[in-house]
């Protein structure tokens, strides 16, 4: 049994699995993935997998049963089943902060039960779920009044990261399903806020109006100046809207923390507060009370069957066979690009215009959590860590930057996301498009996987001098994840199998996925450089070129 104690542990790139993996890919040379297809008619067909409504393609990648052997004794070795089983458990694996890790207890049924610290806090989640659906109820109804008796028609949430991307990824994708149950009136418009620059207020109070508006002010530690700077202006915005009476926050500012004695200090009633937890980390905290904007969208019927969805790949995860198991062949592929293959770069293209945030939201989760440098004994790690993740829906990138994707000099694997149908009232020429949408989607994993090579190009009557310009190379590997609909349940589903991915991922790493200490030293340094631009205020010790900055900054202001 391999020790997975953080100081003991053997470095990745020192056991034996990951150098079989290094010769077995020198071996593997250039191997196409056209020789591959033609060796294996069946290859299509064998190298999927499925996890609830999901169906994963994987058979585009550079691998062959050997490499996937490979991938999955490099897990054993690594202990990833052993890790997995302690995050569920509730052991505190988040080692820097002593912190549990358990989003996945969001998502519990209400007779689960899971211990930190030997209590039970399933009953806790439920009450806050409880909590937060009678008040998305009442908003919805309308039961729910402003300061001025006025029913609410606009939820602005602020918070920023993990606090803002989840909810803001998640009610684009799920704005069809916004509607007011019976469809008889618009649903709650929810705006969200993250940005420090005024800009981002100003733009989206545009046109609201403070007697039918409701902030719901998110953050974790309640101490996170973008969020709290943007809920102060808020604060000024409403009252001054209603007059100045101090009264009217009440009926207008909620707030979601771990930190109820921030929240009453900066004037929010307690009462109306939606707690989580220190075990919920902010790139997982969709789930918990941070949801709240998302929940008043589409209501608590629609918002629970998001968990039940998260729940199902919980479960995939925890029990399935690591050959069967999709995100532990998600996780394990991108170790092998990146250890492997020099692969710097991950791309995530939905072919949905409805996550034309999910990207974004990855970038959180994948390099928050992963993007580290040293290992979870703290010593120096000597292999690659968290890729760069980015993306943008198809078929938008396909007129951008997949020319690279196509014929640059990158690795870049890249993981399509689409679905059967398209989302329920559309018309139906909207709808034809759909098969357009999907066919660009399928061309692309084709086209990045077998290219054309120069005997094709010539035989299509290319000028010869234009051959080299107009054949590709292939073998550009990706991860096709299609399903029938875009729905809540298949939202929480996608969201879950990335989760698991990362977490895959950082127990092979052996890193913290659980930890951002990296995003300190801005934070620190910004407090101190802000008096130098407000007050004119000196900072001692600043760099020539950071020193030279401010001075022009403050020069150009007068
Ligand atoms: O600065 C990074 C971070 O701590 C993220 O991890 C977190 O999601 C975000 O800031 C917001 O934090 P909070 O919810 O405490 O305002």
């Amino acid at each position: 049994m391999p020790d997975t104690t953080a100081n003991e542990r053997t470095r990745p790139d020192r056991l034996p699995e990951w150098a079989a993996l290094g010769e077995h890919r020198a071996k593997l040379g250039d191997a196409h993935l056209r020789d591959l297809f033609a060796a294996d008619p069946e290859r299509g067909g064998r190298y999927t997998a499925q996890v609830g409504d999901l169906h994963l393609d994987y058979s585009k990648h550079l691998v062959t049963d050997e490499t996937l052997r490979l991938l999955r004794a490099l897990a054993e070795a690594s202990d990833v089943a052993g890790l997995r089983d302690a995050m569920f458990r509730g052991d505190r694996i988040n080692t820097t902060e002593n912190r549990a890790v358990l989003h996945t207890a969001l998502r519990a049924p209400r007779d689960a039960v899971v211990e930190v610290d030997g209590e039970n806090v399933v009953p806790e989640v439920h009450r806050v779920l409880d909590k937060m659906a009678s008040f998305a109820e009442r908003v919805r109804s309308g039961a729910w009044r402003g300061h001025r008796g006025d029913a609410i028609t606009a939820v602005v949430n602020i918070g920023i990261g993990g606090s803002d991307l989840g909810p803001a990824m998640a009610y684009e994708a799920l704005l069809p399903y916004t509607a007011s149950e019976t469809g008889d009136k618009p649903g709650i418009e929810v705006r969200f806020v993250s940005n420090v620059d005024g800009a981002d207020l100003h733009e989206k109070l545009r046109g609201l109006d403070p007697a039918t508006t409701l902030f719901i002010v998110s953050s974790k530690t309640f101490t996170t100046v973008e969020t709290l700077t943007n809920a102060t202006s808020a604060r000024a915005w409403l009252l001054s809207g209603l007059g100045g009476e101090v009264e009217a926050v009440a009926r207008h500012f909620v707030a979601v923390s771990t930190n109820a004695e921030k929240v009453a200090e900066f004037g929010i009633d307690t009462r109306n507060m939606f707690e989580f937890w220190d075990w919920v980390g902010g790139r997982y905290s969709l789930d918990s009370a941070i949801g709240l904007s998302l929940m008043v969208a589409i209501g608590p019927e629609r918002f629970r069957e998001m968990l039940e969805g998260f729940r199902t790949v919980d479960e995939h995860f925890r029990t399935a066979p690591i050959e069967d198991n999709a995100p532990m062949l998600m996780g394990l592929l991108g170790i092998w690009y990146s250890a492997f293959h020099g692969a710097q770069s991950h791309a995530v293209l939905p072919y949905s215009h409805y996550l034309a945030r999910f990207p974004d939201y990855l970038q959180q989760l994948e390099m928050e959590s992963n993007g580290k440098s040293v290992d979870r004994a703290g010593r120096p790690v000597s292999w690659p860590t968290a890729p760069v993740v980015w993306g943008t829906p198809g078929t938008n990138g396909q007129h951008a930057y997949f020319q690279l994707l196509h014929q640059g000099t990158q690795l870049v694997p890249a993981d399509l996301i689409g679905f059967a149908r398209p989302v329920p009232g559309m018309t139906a020429e909207l709808i034809a498009q759909h098969d357009l949408l999907m066919a660009n989607m399928f061309a692309q994993g084709q086209a990045l996987a077998f290219g054309k090579d120069p005997d094709e190009a010539a035989a299509e009557g290319v000028p010869p001098e234009q051959v080299p310009h107009r054949t590709f190379g292939g073998n550009r590997p990706t991860t096709t994840v299609l399903a029938d609909e875009l729905t809540p349940s298949v939202l929480g589903q996608l969201i879950a199998l990335y989760e698991h991915k990362v977490f895959v991922q950082g127990a092979v790493w052996d890193v913290n996925s659980f930890d951002q200490w990296g995003v300190e030293l801005g934070k620190a340094l910004a407090k101190r450089i802000e008096p130098a631009l407000t007050a004119g205020e000196e900072v001692p010790g600043l760099d020539s070129s950071t020193a030279a900055l401010v001075s022009r900054y403050r020069s150009l202001n007068g």
